[in-house]
């Protein structure tokens, strides 16, 4: 999602704070000082002495995905970082996925002839030359002045499979013309129908060919660490966010025209009839995201013949219906 615009982007400032830091640091771990402090203070300087503060300059450089973890905190405004950091509540599902993550492991096949390994596979009627796909992430100006028409570039670069937020900063037009190829549209439906309608009908012209139904905004969301981040931002964000929430579903592409309202956004009443309506008016593969694992799959009442795909262990179920 952050493109070389923004790796480039830490300032002389940043860079000359970040070099001070660590000599002062290294000044500290050397000092007697530190010693006479006694062992859990000395482990605490050899622990930050040992994972040293730095800022690759180019993706290239990025050693893994939290390289760039470092570089989104540093040149992101405090509430845009809010947003791209944040879990729901007390980040429990957000620890709960990076628990997960921990144990799963890339099986070393040895004396086995793995210099060409095949990882193409077919999901959801779609061709693609690995399992990954880029996951719906909304408002992408927020991070890079290129939004999703960058990630775009960045998925047709790789034949990735790009899903596409109901609440990007651009439109489904605009971003499959970048891609050169269809994407994934995702919904946030209202709880009026003919918004969902509009917006489905709309995607399909576009020519996508998966819907994804996100769920787990039907009640609102409590996003504690973002407001939390938002708060602490001292700038007037009216200027691009406008005096409220209706203000900010007008800048969004994809609900112009529907006449939506953020009233309409509190979704509470919906149930799998609602996955039945959709069915019935979309000609796309129907994938429903943010079922919480608190039921089991198999007790879910659904009318509807459905796939389900555990993703990972204690990791929310995926519902896919085809
Ligand atoms: C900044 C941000 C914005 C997101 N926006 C959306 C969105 O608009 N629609 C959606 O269905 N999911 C959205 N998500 C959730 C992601 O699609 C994904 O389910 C979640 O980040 C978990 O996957 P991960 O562990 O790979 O981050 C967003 C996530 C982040 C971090």
């Amino acid at each position: 999602m952050l493109g070389a615009r923004h790796f480039g982007a830490p300032t002389d400032a940043i860079m000359n704070k970040n070099i001070a830091r660590r000599q002062f640091l290294n000044f500290l771990a050397a000092s007697p000082l530190v010693a006479a402090l006694g062992s859990r203070d000395t482990n605490a300087a050899a622990d930050l002495t040992s994972l040293p503060d730095y800022l690759v300059k180019t993706p290239h450089n990025a050693l893994d995905v939290f390289d760039m973890h470092a570089v989104a905190k540093n040149v992101l405004p405090t509430s845009h970082y809010g947003y791209l950091a944040t879990g729901t509540d007390g980040n429990e599902t957000l620890a709960a996925n990076r628990k997960a993550f921990e144990k799963i492991y890339l099986r070393a096949m040895r004396m086995v002839d793995t210099k060409n390994v095949d990882m193409s596979t077919r999901l959801l009627g779609i061709d693609m030359p690995s399992p990954i796909v880029l996951a719906p992430v909304g408002s992408q100006n927020a991070f890079h002045a290129t939004g999703e028409i960058g990630t775009a570039k960045g998925a047709r670069r790789h034949d990735t499979l790009q899903l596409l937020s109901n609440v990007t900063t651009h439109s489904i037009e605009d971003v499959i013309a970048a891609r050169g190829a269809p994407v994934g549209f995702q919904l946030y439906p209202t709880s009026n129908w003919s918004v969902a309608q509009k917006m489905i009908k709309r995607a399909e012209k576009a020519g996508a060919k998966v819907l994804i139904l996100t769920v787990d905004l039907n009640s609102g969301s409590n996003r504690v660490l973002m407001g939390q981040y938002a708060r602490a931002d001292e700038r007037d964000c009216s200027a691009c966010h406008g005096g409220g929430p209706d203000d900010w579903l007008k800048s969004k592409p994809m609900y112009e025209g529907t006449a939506a309202t953020s009233a309409e956004f509190d979704n509470a009443a919906m149930t799998w009839e609602f996955v039945e309506r959709l069915k019935k008016t979309t000609t796309m593969k129907v994938v429903v995201k943010g079922i919480v694992r608190t039921i089991f799959p198999e007790k879910i009442f659904s009318p509807l013949p459905v796939k389900i795909f555990q993703g990972f262990h204690d990791l929310p179920w995926q519902i896919w219906h085809t």
